[in-house]
């Protein structure tokens, strides 16, 4: 009876308490508002196993198209496919109906199968006009920009972050998570000793979890010792290695927070007129782990592991009456996306709303913050990280400078005692 009586009473609550839930938990509320700018986040397409694991059946390469983590023909029509729908959605923000810098900006990870996947998509998205064309070829150049991995805080999120990687080693040794291992011991356990790879939680479970699926989708028959775990079991656990790097408050604002910042940052420009170039399309192209986290921290992730050309679309609409609001949705299928609601807002959520309800979880100033406590910091290439090594070394040597001076104050007040002992010593 309590079952029944507690949802009632949440959704009698939420009715006096906001009244346009129903209407917005399935649809935007003004339709007649203007799609301004969207960010478009997604996946790269179809690839090979990024390592076979130790006992891997097929960890040949000779039986693979292309080598390992590389995006293979059919995740290219995945992403070509993907631009084309992404062209007919947003044709209304493309000005005279092709590319221009002004545009358009696109960024991707630093990773060959990322890269590979945004110029495919875009070859989809800006299939050329006839005035567009240049060759034979029903493709036009569009340009991808990248960031090393270790620069890249916002994508790839590999920037080291030292006070990141100290909060995650303090959450994985946390209750939740140690409750969770002891849970999966014996999943573990069976998995370490059938692939020959150590296998000690949920990240690893993911990476042999993901190359077994890649070997199904490829008609490779799984080894028997598969059958009790795969997929169901094994699923569960790889999924929840999504959710784990953004799973508290200074996580998702460290791990997810830059991407988010820059998001709001575009759209806030977009509304004042001065985004320059005044772009209507951002894309971002990069992994499952991206996707993950970027949902997680805005509070709408659904524990799963987000597939290949998984895409999320944050959209800015503007209203008759002038106010903006943000929508963000979700396509990981095939067909038409997902209206997402962000917690504590409507599925269209006024923008300045949308910026505070999330404001927990943007950085202030991600260096500082990532570096807070660490004087000394070896791991990062930052600048002040050279200027830190630069301070170390001409402290350590003015110490020296200061040993060498008190010594020679010392032999000025003794001089041949200590020059006599010093030369017999250098003889010795
Ligand atoms: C907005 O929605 C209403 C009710 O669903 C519909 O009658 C109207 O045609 C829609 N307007 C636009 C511009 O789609
Ligand atoms: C991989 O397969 C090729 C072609 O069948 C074979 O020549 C090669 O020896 C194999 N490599 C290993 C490490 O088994
Ligand atoms: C796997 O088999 C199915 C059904 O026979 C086929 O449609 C598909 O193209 C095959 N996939 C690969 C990667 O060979
Ligand atoms: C694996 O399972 C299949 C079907 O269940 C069976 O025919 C085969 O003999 C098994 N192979 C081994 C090595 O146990
Ligand atoms: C798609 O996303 C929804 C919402 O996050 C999730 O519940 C579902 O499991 C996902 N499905 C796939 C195939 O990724």
């Amino acid at each position: 009876m309590k079952g029944f009586i507690v949802p009632v009473l949440n959704i009698l609550l939420i009715f006096v308490l906001d009244s346009n839930y129903v209407f917005s938990e399935n649809q935007l509320p003004d339709n007649e508002s203007e799609l301004v700018f969207s960010s478009i986040l997604f996946r790269h397409g179809d690839r090979t196993p990024e390592k076979p694991y130790a006992k891997d059946p097929y960890g040949n390469t000779s039986l693979w198209p292309v080598g390992w983590g590389m995006l293979t023909n059919k995740g290219k029509a995945q992403h070509y496919k993907l631009g084309q729908w992404l062209r007919k959605r947003y044709d209304n923000l493309i000005p005279d109906h092709k590319y221009s810098h002004e545009l358009i900006y696109i960024q991707s990870t630093d990773v060959d199968r990322t890269l590979m996947s945004a110029l495919s998509n875009l070859a989809g998205m800006f299939y050329p006009t006839q005035k567009e064309m240049w060759s034979d070829l029903k493709w036009q150049p569009i340009p991808v920009h990248t960031v090393p991995q270790h620069l890249d805080k916002v994508l790839s999120m590999n920037c080291p972050c030292p006070k990141y990687e100290e909060e995650y080693e303090a959450f994985k040794r946390s209750a939740i998570i140690s409750t969770y291992n002891e849970k999966h011991k014996e999943l573990y356990r069976y998995l370490t000793e059938h692939s020959g790879d150590p296998i000690h939680g949920p990240v690893h479970t993911e990476y042999l979890y993901s190359n077994l699926f890649i070997e199904t989708i490829n008609n490779f028959t799984l080894p028997n010792w598969t059958e009790s775990v795969f997929p169901n079991k094994m699923y569960s656990v790889a999924a929840f290695s999504f959710a784990m790097p953004t799973m508290t408050r200074t996580l998702k604002r460290l791990k997810g927070g830059p991407l988010l910042k820059e998001i709001i940052t575009h759209m806030k420009q977009k509304r004042a007129g001065t985004l320059s170039p005044n772009r209507n399309l951002w894309v971002y192209s990069a992994h499952d782990t991206t996707v993950a986290n970027f949902l997680n921290t805005i509070g709408v992730f659904e524990v799963h592991a987000p597939p290949f050309a998984a895409t999320v679309l944050v959209e800015l609409r503007k209203s008759k009456t002038n106010d903006y609001f943000v929508s963000v949705f979700y396509k990981n299928t095939t067909g038409e996306p997902t209206l997402l609601t962000i917690p504590g807002c409507n599925a269209a959520c006024p923008l300045d709303k949308f910026a505070s309800l999330l404001s927990d979880v943007i950085p202030v100033d991600w260096d500082s913050e990532c570096h807070a406590h660490q004087l000394f910091d070896l791991t990062s290439d930052q600048p002040y990280n050279s200027l830190a090594i630069f301070a170390m070394v001409t402290s350590t040597l003015l110490v020296f400078l200061l040993l060498a001076m008190t010594s020679l104050y010392w032999h000025k007040q003794k001089p041949t005692v200590h020059l006599y002992k010093k030369l017999n010593m250098e003889t010795l």
